[in-house]
């Protein structure tokens, strides 16, 4: 017989980075990180995970293609989940000996797999919650997001709804490097963000191989971790308790900024950013000034897409000021008004002919079990 079980994974998008490995091999960072996690309705992986002795070996798809599974974090996690329902069937002897069966995964992503997207973060959070609910593992999420970390360090935030830390903990088996619970995406029902995405390439740099190179030879890097994250985790936990945007925004644009600073600061530099992603900052600081106090905030990971964090209550000025440039463009939903001139000309013009879609979405859940094989 073929065991299956599945479940779905949301896109998170840190407005405190990860950057920096203290352990490659682990995946453990250099800093602690939060994230929001977006809705799955706009963003979401479904993975299916089934198992059998009628298989040959472990495989993987994802988005209908064959994917390369001998890499070690792949691995790490298979070998993570298996130890785990081994250590059940030898507790329990009537359990099915699926640890020692062939998996099958197959994944697939509800959106384009574009540069800066975090699908790899969607991707490894549902990749382990599929196994985890096809071994009927008791694990929490922060249990399974020590797995999920080891896949990519992005992905154990996936784990989770809402507002979410990733502790770096300070063990050297990274057993208390996890993410736990900031706050439920309903303690701040107005948040929302606004995706303009710039690029759907391949991204030039991966992640990995950036932030290493940042901590080699980066100077800036070394006060960024000992000084400003540390500083900015403790303003984003507070402003998030107290849902202050103000401070949300300000610390949120102030951990981009520093972030790709340390970028620009590696040798040779790494530029993730581009001009339509310098053009999407000036936009939200001219929608800003016109409303006299912060009310949007810009976040990058390493691509040039532009995430805009903002509340539904100031959707019109927000919104309406980037609809009046890309209206046209796809992904817009119907019903907002134009707001006419906040942006500057040239602005306006690097975002029209730079921006290729929109989408606008808001704050979601953890892993959805399903059914839908
Ligand atoms: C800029 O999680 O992709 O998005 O652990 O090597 O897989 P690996 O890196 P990854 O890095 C994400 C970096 C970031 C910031 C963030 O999501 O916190």
């Amino acid at each position: 017989s073929v065991y299956r079980a599945g479940t779905t994974a949301p896109v998170n998008i840190a407005v405190v980075k990860y950057w920096g490995k203290r352990d490659a091999k682990l995946n453990l960072p250099t800093n602690s990180s939060i994230s929001v996690t977006l809705s799955q309705a706009d963003l979401r992986t479904l993975t299916t995970a089934s198992c059998s002795t009628t298989f040959t070996e472990d495989s993987l798809t994802l988005n209908g293609e064959v994917s390369d599974i001998s890499g070690a974090r792949t691995q790490a996690c298979f070998r993570e989940l298996r130890a785990r329902r081994a250590a059940l069937e030898a507790a329990n002897a009537s359990l099915p000996k699926l640890s020692t069966m062939p998996l099958k995964i197959v994944s697939e992503n509800n959106f384009p797999t574009a540069a800066g997207l975090a699908s790899s973060a969607a991707g490894f959070a549902a990749l382990v919650q599929a196994i985890a609910n096809l071994y009927e593992l008791p694990d929490s999420p922060s249990d399974l997001s020590l797995i999920a970390r080891q896949g990519s360090g992005s992905a154990c935030r996936s784990l989770f709804g809402g507002y979410v830390a990733w502790r770096m903990g300070d063990k050297e088996d990274g057993s208390d490097s996890k993410a736990d619970l900031v706050a439920e995406a309903s303690h701040w029902p107005g948040m929302r963000a606004l995706i303009l995405v710039a690029s759907a390439a391949k991204k030039g740099v991966s992640s990995t191989s950036g932030m290493q190179q940042t901590v080699a030879t980066s100077g800036l890097f070394k006060e960024r971790i000992e000084r400003i994250v540390p500083d900015n985790m403790a303003a984003m936990e507070d402003a998030i308790h107290n849902r202050n945007f103000e401070k949300f925004a300000e610390v949120s644009m102030r951990d981009s900024n520093s972030f790709h600073a340390c970028c620009a600061d590696t040798y040779p530099p790494i530029f993730y950013m581009n001009d339509v992603s310098r053009a999407a900052i000036r936009a939200v600081e001219s929608i800003n000034a016109k409303a006299g106090k912060t009310i949007a905030a810009y976040t990058f990971d390493a691509g040039p897409n532009c995430v805009v964090y903002y509340l539904d209550e100031n959707k019109d000025a927000v919104l309406g000021a980037f609809v009046e440039t890309l209206g046209s463009t796809s992904g817009w939903k119907a019903g907002i008004g134009a707001q006419v001139g906040v942006l500057d000309e040239t602005v306006a013009e690097i975002l029209r002919d730079g921006v290729t879609r929109v989408i606008m979405t808001g704050v979601g859940e953890g892993p959805i079990k399903t059914d839908e094989f």
